[in-house]
């Protein structure tokens, strides 16, 4: 069985001896050129003069293209076309790509990027979330909304009211390996590239627009990237168009990569979102209605802002259901930029605002934010069909009344809810309720270091809710010793994806991992892919090479069986060996025997996601094919003199469905808490009054060292096929385990509220600064 083994990644050796081959160790020809973007100093304004005659004049320059260069001006917007390379006389963000250099060496193009003389007009930048609310400043003439029900009116009528506003801050990416790119230049205008992206077919189609050329002249390829974390979605697009038409000017090779400093500068971030709410709920805690505004912060170009701020909508009830609500999204205007995706893709913000809501409940009620949370959970597939066994019913609808706690408030009926479940297994194993008491006893002793506990769960929907997205396409060759390649259109960016596909081969063909070789991603081999995104790699690829290898294997099978008067169904494939009509034979020779006999040994297979069907307008459809889940229980003790603090222990239960490599699932889920924990309570972006990025650096931006995981790590997977007929009953795991760092959070909150009578709400990241001020809160 190779699916399902915790076999280790299979570039594991490669990374740790430094011998995996990233963009920037691809040898190049010794003429190669090296690119380097001038950058804008102000946030926003025009231009008045540009005078380049330095840069040009500079040691080691090959060339200088500045706006007035490109007719027409290339667009890098995976989206709306309102990218232009470089800034056309109006600037919209501080470090914005002005001009391009190229030059004979990387180091080169950088220095001479500085000489340029520019004269400019600066403007007045909207810079915030309440200037630009102010200017109305907005990607859509108004904001987006779906309602369910009279909230306000449910709200109104509650026993229990609570209103308030958490600010949730953005994210840097901080992939090791920044946005690189190179491209060779072909015979016939024809273009190779490398890149480091999530979206081979994106850079292709841009840079063949670049060029004013068809897709088939333009072929990309992607071995790996260290680290995307949807950071290289769309943020490549700039650096293979600059180094295409680079390479077409000049006809040299070029390469680009950006320095870490200006990385940080130009690409865009995880939005930051303000949330309003005003909730009602029962004297149990029992949700009546709930109304939500959320803000977020785009920048200056659309990019993928549209769907982030939809996924933070489909994920503003998280685990629970709400009887009436309103969500009202705004996606705002500014002069930074531009927000981009990033794992959990909205998702992270929408359930941040329902979990403090779950959190103020418990506080005004007095109670335990756990109960207030299960009471308000979806009801259990069992439950609410009335079946004994919560495995498969048969899609008949269960009456009404008893469903009544299902439906999503986009109208998505949550079929599979395991969380009742989840979470007492994980109450037991991390032993909730005695650590609570503790809890409390310790904060009762000690004046100075409080702890605090939180339990957050996380339901995640799984598909691009853009549905056509949700496609995918494979090519399988077997050779005539038996061994076999595989190529797919999704990207490894150490998330494990090439690994747990090859399983799938292998396991396909009965083959030891040996046999197979997963090729790097290639727009020649598999073409029109979707970006490897919304976690749904393994789920779109691992099928498609299933179909392909299925194909094979029974022109083999059909062939056998047909010179040994069998049934082809009798044809087994298992440990390398071939087993057919009471003959025996190596998969090798199986594999000559058909090719002798004219058998085609390679095909394509492809992959569509069933049942989805969505309108984004109308909020209303079936986004997803199924949910991940996972629960988090965290303990933390918060110095409240100095606001410093730590994860003592982290317990999770993570739902992976039937893991396809339960080794790679569990190291994308102590990542992804980590980096969740990090987005809330250490990782801080600061923009000063000019909207120039403070924390542009390792320096001045913090993430999560070695030293800040919790002190004791506890991860589990959750042991339950998915319902849905996934690749092997396997679930993604990519992005949902970032949203358990929402127990952080939470139990900082729940630390910050031992110091005295007030509700924390604590806004995020919960620096020491914010924790300090929330205990100054607290205690007024
Ligand atoms: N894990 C690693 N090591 N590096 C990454 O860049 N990206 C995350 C997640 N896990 C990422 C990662 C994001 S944002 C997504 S959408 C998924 O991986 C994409 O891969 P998958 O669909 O194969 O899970
Ligand atoms: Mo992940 S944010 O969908 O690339």
């Amino acid at each position: 069985m190779s699916v399902t083994r915790p076999l280790p990644h299979d570039a594991a050796h490669l990374h740790v001896t430094g011998a995996a081959r990233y963009l920037d160790d691809i040898p190049a020809p010794a003429n190669t050129l090296h690119l380097a973007f001038g950058l804008s100093q102000i946030a926003h304004g025009r231009i008045l003069a540009m005078d380049l005659s330095a840069v040009r004049a500079a040691p080691g320059v090959a060339a200088v293209l500045g706006p007035d260069d490109l007719d027409p001006m290339p667009d890098c917007s995976p989206s709306a076309h309102d990218e232009p390379l470089l800034a056309p006389g109006e600037i919209s963000y501080c470090g914005q790509p002005l001009f391009l250099v190229i030059a004979e060496s990387h180091l080169a193009a950088r220095k001479a990027a500085r000489l340029a003389e520019i004269r400019h007009e600066e403007w007045p930048a909207i810079l915030t979330i309440d200037q630009a609310l102010a200017a109305n400043s907005r990607f859509e003439d108004g904001p987006q909304i779906w309602e369910r029900g009279d909230a306000a009116m449910a709200i109104a009528g509650a026993a229990h009211r609570i209103e308030g506003a958490i600010e949730v801050g953005g994210q840097e990416h901080f992939y090791l390996e920044g946005q690189a790119a190179l491209a060779l230049p072909q015979e016939g205008g024809d273009m190779v590239l490398h890149a480091s992206t999530q979206h081979p077919s994106e850079i292709q189609h841009k840079v063949a627009d670049a060029l004013g050329l068809p897709m088939h002249a333009v072929r990309v390829e992607v071995r790996r990237m260290g680290g995307a974390f949807g950071g290289k979605e769309s943020q490549g697009n700039a650096l293979a168009i600059a180094c295409a038409l680079a390479a077409r000017t000049t006809g040299r090779p070029c390469r680009m990569r950006y320095d870490r400093d200006d990385d940080m500068v130009i690409t865009g971030k995880r939005h930051d979102f303000r949330i309003r709410y005003r909730a009602g709920a029962d004297g149990e805690g029992r949700l009546t209605g709930v109304e939500f505004v959320q803000y977020a912060r785009c920048g200056w170009a659309r990019d993928l802002s549209l769907p982030v701020a939809d996924r933070a909508m489909l994920h503003a009830d998280n685990a629970y259901f709400l009887p009436a609500v309103r969500i009202e999204s705004h996606r705002l205007k500014t002069h930074t930029q531009s927000a981009t995706a990033f794992r959990g893709f909205g998702g992270p913000q929408g359930m941040v605002g329902i979990e403090r809501v779950m959190d103020h409940i418990a506080h005004a009620l007095g109670r335990d934010p756990l109960e207030i949370r299960r009471i308000n959970y979806y009801d259990s597939a069992a439950e609410a069909g009335g079946l004994s066994a919560p495995r498969r019913s048969s899609g008949s609808a269960p009456p009404e009344g008893i469903s009544a706690k299902k439906k999503t408030p986009f109208g998505m009926e949550v079929e599979d809810f395991i969380l009742h479940e989840m979470t007492e297994a994980l109450a037991r194993s991390a032993d909730y309720a005695a650590r609570r008491n503790a809890v409390a006893e310790w904060n009762a002793r000690h004046a100075v270091l409080k702890k605090g506990i939180a339990l957050t769960p996380v339901k995640f929907g799984i598909s691009f809710t853009l549905t056509h997205l949700n496609q995918a396409g494979a090519l399988v060759h077997v050779y005539q010793d038996g061994s076999v390649q595989v190529n797919h259109g999704g990207t490894e960016m150490g998330q494990g994806l090439y690994q747990k596909v090859a399983q799938v081969a292998a396991h396909a063909f009965g083959l030891p991992m040996a046999a197979v070789k997963i090729t790097a991603t290639d727009t020649g081999k598999v073409p029109n892919t979707s970006a490897t995104a919304a976690s749904s790699g393994s789920d779109l690829n691992g099928m498609a090479v299933k179909a392909a290898c299925d194909e094979i294997r029974g022109r083999i099978a059909a062939h056998l069986a047909a010179t040994r008067q069998t049934d082809p169904a009798q044809v087994r494939f298992a440990g390398g060996r071939v087993f057919a009509g009471g003959d025996e034979m190596s998969f090798a020779e199986a594999a000559q025997h058909a090719y002798q006999a004219r058998v085609s040994l390679s095909a394509t297979g492809f992959y569509r996601t069933p049942k989805l069907s969505w309108d984004r307008i109308a909020g209303r459809g079936r986004p997803f094919l199924y949910f991940a889940y996972g629960a988090a229980v965290s303990e933390v003790v918060l110095d409240t003199l100095t606001g410093e603090n730590r994860i003592l222990r982290t317990d999770i239960l993570h739902d992976a469905g039937t893991s396809l490599n339960p080794a790679l699932d569990i190291g994308q889920i102590e990542g992804g808490f980590v980096q969740g924990a990090g987005w809330l309570t250490m990782e801080e972006l600061v923009w000063d009054a000019k909207g120039r990025l403070s924390t542009h650096a390792p320096s001045t931006y913090k993430i999560p060292a070695v030293g800040d995981r919790p002190q004791v790590f506890n991860v589990a997977l959750w042991d339950g096929a998915n319902r849905e007929e996934t690749i092997h009953r396997s679930k993604a795991v990519g992005e949902p385990p970032f949203m358990l760092g929402i127990s952080v959070l939470m139990a900082l909150s729940d630390a910050v509220a031992a110091c005295g009578p007030g509700y924390p709400a604590l806004d995020a990241p919960a620096t020491p600064e914010r924790l300090l001020r929330a205990i100054d809160r607290v205690r007024a």
